[in-house]
């Protein structure tokens, strides 16, 4: 199948490394044949892009200029609308508030006819359903699967493992960043350096105020809501708090009374109403979520016919959501095979 990139940050790299070191992936092959990235320009070649070419080239002058296949006029619209890739791979930097711009690039995808996999939360936040009718309308796939705790499987196995047993709560580590800083508060870095740390390993987001603030946990709270409970929640209704006013003398609290302070997104039933809830609790260390430590995510679905149900695995990081992507273009092609 033949894909574009658009957005070539952290996360895109991520699935271009993996594409880029092997030919064939559980029996499918993947050809590059555009990227579109705002900070290095577009490239686009139709009959397939050297993938590592690309990589090198945007680590080092940082820009595709000078590649024969470089298209200085084109954005990335016109990338996705005269690419001809089956699968348009969209990566740009999150918002929540407005979507943009991957929403623009999401919808245009859609409308010609493209497959869309994405780890961005702003559309999913808020249009999912638009964008699956969208995308059923052009009898082509919306996939999502690493906007919640990147590579690990947690929407495509509670949707379609889980589907029978009836979900009254979820609660989890939903964002890896928080965690990872928390953990290294512990230790005794400053959360100073414990965020630029987060930064340099790839974990935060592009404005890492949505991670510490507690937007980025929030916005999986909503998807959360909309694909295991059916429920729309807006993110102004979901109350929210980040990590950022917990000092060391917080933290040396927490640990001389047997605690751990974790970033805990959750949403659940109450009555007839699906509620959600972001914020930093003081867990016992007993408890398994304590245990989860660095930029790892877990998450617990509280089901009726099956009790608790833990997942745990990574939640951020280059290769951990470029393996995202590909178990969602995976997914498409089996499909399509
Ligand atoms: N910034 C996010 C995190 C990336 O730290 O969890 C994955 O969504």
């Amino acid at each position: 199948m033949k894909v574009a990139f658009i957005g070539f940050g952290v996360v895109g790299r991520g699935l271009a490394e993996i594409l880029a070191a092997n030919r064939e992936i559980n029996g499918f092959a993947f050809s590059t044949v555009a990227v579109s990235d705002l900070m290095r320009g577009t490239v686009c070649d139709p009959e397939g892009l050297d993938v590592q070419v690309l990589l090198d080239l945007a680590a080092d002058p940082g820009t595709f200029e000078g590649h024969n296949s470089c298209r200085p006029d084109w954005d990335a619209l016109q990338a996705i609308r005269e690419c001809g890739a089956d699968i348009i791979v969209e990566a740009t930097p999150t918002d929540i508030v407005t979507g943009e711009p991957a929403m623009s690039h999401i919808r245009t995808a859609l409308e010609g006819g493209k497959h869309v996999v994405t780890t961005n939360k702003g559309p999913v936040v808020l249009a999912l359903n638009d964008l699956l009718e969208l995308a059923a309308g052009h009898g082509v796939q919306f996939r999502y699967e690493g906007t919640v705790m990147s590579g690990t499987p947690v929407l495509n196995t509670a949707r379609r493992f889980l589907a029978g047993a009836g979900m009254n709560r979820v609660r989890g580590i939903l964002n890896g960043t928080t965690n990872y800083i928390l953990c290294e508060m512990e230790s005794g870095m400053s959360y100073a350096d414990a965020l630029k740390q987060a930064q340099v390993l790839g974990y935060a987001e592009t404005v890492p105020d949505a991670d510490v603030e507690g937007k980025d946990a929030l916005g999986k709270v909503v998807i959360l809501a909309k694909v295991l409970f059916g429920a729309t929640l807006s993110v102004d209704e979901v109350p929210c708090t980040g990590i950022t006013h917990i000092a060391p003398a917080d933290i040396e609290a927490a640990t001389a009374a047997g605690e751990r302070w974790k970033l805990i997104g959750e949403v659940g039933r109450e009555g007839d109403r699906v509620v959600g809830r972001v914020g930093p609790v003081r867990l016992p260390v007993g408890n398994p979520l304590a245990a989860v430590s660095g930029p790892t995510n877990a998450i617990t679905f509280s089901t009726d016919l099956l009790g608790d149900v833990t997942i745990e695995g990574p939640g951020a990081g280059k290769e951990a959501t470029g393996f995202a992507l590909l178990s969602d273009m995976l997914e498409i092609a089996r499909g399509l095979a």
